[in-house]
């Protein structure tokens, strides 16, 4: 997401405020412009002084302040967005009913930015007909609902009721002001890294996390695709909101990805295939005894799923794999891209550097993607998220 935003944080009174402020927090850091609106009972629960720090910007609370410059409704009137988190049942209930008795009510009447609300309360609060109606005339209005997530309640109880996680809140607050450029389109999804089983307990394997997966899955779901996500051994969750279909092995992954690339647009294999697999899988644990000082490993290679999908691809098919190098010369590392990609004969191949402590684990990446023809269509840097933003950036223009 490029563009500053000028985001309205309000904040109602339950235990889960405090969690507001990784919200905000998060907001903040993604490069925006927080506004709070707190409401008095919110400001029980969490401080001015913190939510200020936190937002960088000042606090509104009162309909009574700023009269000069009409802030009850200059608030809302210079949202590009406003995020309701936690949203109270008695708050969820004054805006069903439009009711403009404090700062946040005013803000978000007189306000034509899209409203998404977290609620938080307990589980017989979310499931009151009277909540469950309020709810229901709330999305009848356009407005996103978040949650609540299943889970430990305030006090001994769970259920559902409890305030999403904000990282959760903020992507899906973040997603409503997404193009839907990819409305309509199927996107099929690779992530993780395949293990082969050496016995019950042992495994060769790589080290890719299927963080850089997983982003590209959350980036086309908020573009308004529809998203497969074959995951290998991910140490990351996907959001709930995509399919996720779980393999182990190259095999599974192989099968898996051929009954799921049928009917897709494009297919981004970002997981990092093992090449090799034992010969034998023991059906026992392997004893040290029984194998000696010395061991040698019969591997055979696995079949190129890559290859093989640009082989089949239908008309119009979008096939892009991923290669990761530990070349570190640049220019080294684009030549052995191109060999790839006439190789594997993609439409395109997104390059990145692993190593050590580069690209699998981490939370940033830097890639190059080039074209079938070995040119470079672009080059994006950040967090996997953004990365994944810009690619999919690309993968769009060449599907338009
Ligand atoms: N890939 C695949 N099937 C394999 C190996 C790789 O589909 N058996 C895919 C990966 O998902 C990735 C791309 O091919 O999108 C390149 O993977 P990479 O490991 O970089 O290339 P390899 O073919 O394994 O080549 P090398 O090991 O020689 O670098």
């Amino acid at each position: 997401m490029g563009r500053r935003l000028n985001i309205v944080v309000g904040v109602t009174g339950g235990i889960a405020a405090y969690k507001a402020v990784n919200v905000i927090r998060g907001l903040v850091l993604a490069g925006h412009d927080v506004h709070v609106v707190a409401t008095d009972a919110a400001l029980r629960f969490v401080g001015t002084p913190t939510l200020e720090a936190i937002s960088r910007n000042t606090v509104h609370t009162s309909l009574y302040e700023g009269v000069a410059e009409v802030r009850h409704v200059a608030i809302g009137q210079a949202a590009d967005l406003i995020v309701i988190a936690p949203a109270t049942a008695n708050t969820i209930a004054k805006l069903a009913a439009g009711l403009a008795d404090d700062l946040l009510g005013n803000t978000v009447l007189a306000s034509r930015a899209p409203v998404v609300i977290a609620p938080a309360m307990h589980t017989e609060m979310w499931q009151h007909p009277a909540t469950v109606n309020n709810i229901a005339v709330l999305v009848s209005r356009g407005v996103t609902v978040v949650g609540p997530a299943v889970g430990q309640l305030t006090g001994t109880d769970s259920g559902p009721g409890r305030l999403e996680e904000p990282e959760e809140i903020i992507r899906a607050a973040l997603a409503v002001l997404q193009p839907k450029d990819l409305d309509g389109r199927r996107i099929l999804i690779t992530a993780g890294g395949t293990r082969e089983a050496l016995d019950p307990v042992r495994y060769l394997g790589n080290r890719s996390s299927g963080k850089q997966g997983v982003a590209l899955a959350v980036a086309a779901a908020a573009r308004g695709a529809d998203v497969t996500l074959i995951a290998a051994n991910l140490e990351v969750a996907a959001p709930s909101s995509i399919r996720v279909v779980p393999v182990i092995s190259t095999l599974e992954l192989a099968a898996a990805v051929q009954d799921a690339a049928r009917d897709v647009d494009a297919v981004i294999m970002a997981v990092a295939v093992a090449d090799y697999r034992p010969e034998f899988v023991a059906d026992e644990k392997l004893k040290k005894e029984a194998v000696g000082d010395r061991v040698m490993l019969a591997l055979v290679k696995n079949p190129d799923i890559l290859a093989g999908l640009a082989e089949t691809r239908r008309p119009g098919q979008l096939i892009i794999g991923f290669a990761a190098e530990t070349e570190p010369d640049r220019d080294a590392m684009l030549e052995l891209g191109r060999a790839k990609i006439a190789r594997k004969n993609s439409d395109l191949l997104v390059l990145n550097r692993v190593g050590w402590s580069e690209g699998f684990g981490t939370d940033q990446n830097t890639i190059v993607m080039i074209d079938s023809l070995g040119a470079i269509v672009m080059e994006a840097s950040g967090s996997k998220q953004t990365v994944a933003d810009r690619i999919f950036d690309a993968v769009v223009a060449r599907l338009a």
